[in-house]
């Protein structure tokens, strides 16, 4: 299976000018690795880009959706607006929304909604901090069992889980995580999902790594963890560092 990269740039960059050359150069870069396929995850402006980019079907996303289907919500965009301008991924539940307010329960009603408009949604989970005895699990469990609550079968084959440990994320992250802590979680995962609907489609989902990837420890994901893909943050905003990150990861 094509591992999935996820370009998470977050609320940058400043200009249009740059998302411009940055897309572009992606997108064309992208081409070259066949076993990987490029989701990118620009600001909401800058998703009409990828019109002018001609960035091909199954690489747009958003990142993050209202809780509401329409009506009246300031500032906020929902998910029929974003699979009309031929967006196809959003990610839900980051942490940086959940630190905003974004419960499990308000999770669960976005993944239901964006399922309903037929974008694919890329559900992150993850703990705050790793306890010696086994409490992150339990909060992980948490996540996974209320976030995937009512999602039918049948549009089980439309999630991917990205797994991303609060404590080795961003500028501020205490460590790098390994890639023994993540299969472990990935394992946990399967098993979470087996549990609420079989162990076909526990196989089936994509569980990616998220939280500090760069070109350096992307094999080590990927191949030593087992990863389906990845969520990249910062250094999805660097051509030449993402170039590298897919290059690993192909
Ligand atoms: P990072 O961000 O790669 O900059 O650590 C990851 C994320 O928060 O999605």
């Amino acid at each position: 299976m094509k591992k999935l990269i996820i370009a998470n740039w977050k609320m940058n960059p400043q200009t249009l000018k740059e998302a411009q050359t940055i897309l572009k150069t992606i997108s064309n870069e992208s081409k070259k690795y066949k076993n990987a396929h490029v989701v990118m995850c620009p600001p909401y402006p800058y998703l009409f880009l990828a019109k002018n980019t001609k960035l091909k079907k199954g690489m747009l996303g958003a990142q993050n959706i209202s809780h509401e289907l329409s009506g009246a919500y300031t500032g906020q965009v929902s998910s029929d607006i974003l699979k009309s301008i031929g967006v196809d991924y959003v990610i839900i539940g980051h942490s940086e929304n959940r630190s905003s307010g974004d419960t499990n329960i308000l999770v669960n009603q976005k993944i239901i909604l964006a399922l309903k408009s037929k974008l694919l949604p890329i559900l992150c989970v993850g703990e705050l901090i790793r306890d010696s005895h086994g409490g992150y699990l339990t909060f992980i469990k948490n996540q996974v069992t209320i976030c995937l609550a009512s999602v039918p079968k049948a549009q089980m084959k439309n999630i991917v889980i990205a797994y991303e440990p609060l404590w080795a994320i961003g500028a501020h992250a205490v460590r790098e995580a390994t890639h023994e802590e993540f299969t472990e979680v990935k394992i946990f995962i399967r098993k979470i999902i087996s549990d609420m609907y079989g162990p076909v489609i526990a196989h089936m989902i994509p569980v990616l790594y998220g939280g500090s990837v760069h070109p350096e420890n992307t094999r080590e994901f990927i191949i030593e963890g087992g990863a389906d893909g990845l969520l990249v943050g910062r250094d999805s905003l660097n051509p030449k560092k993402f170039d590298a990150i897919l290059a690993a990861a192909h």
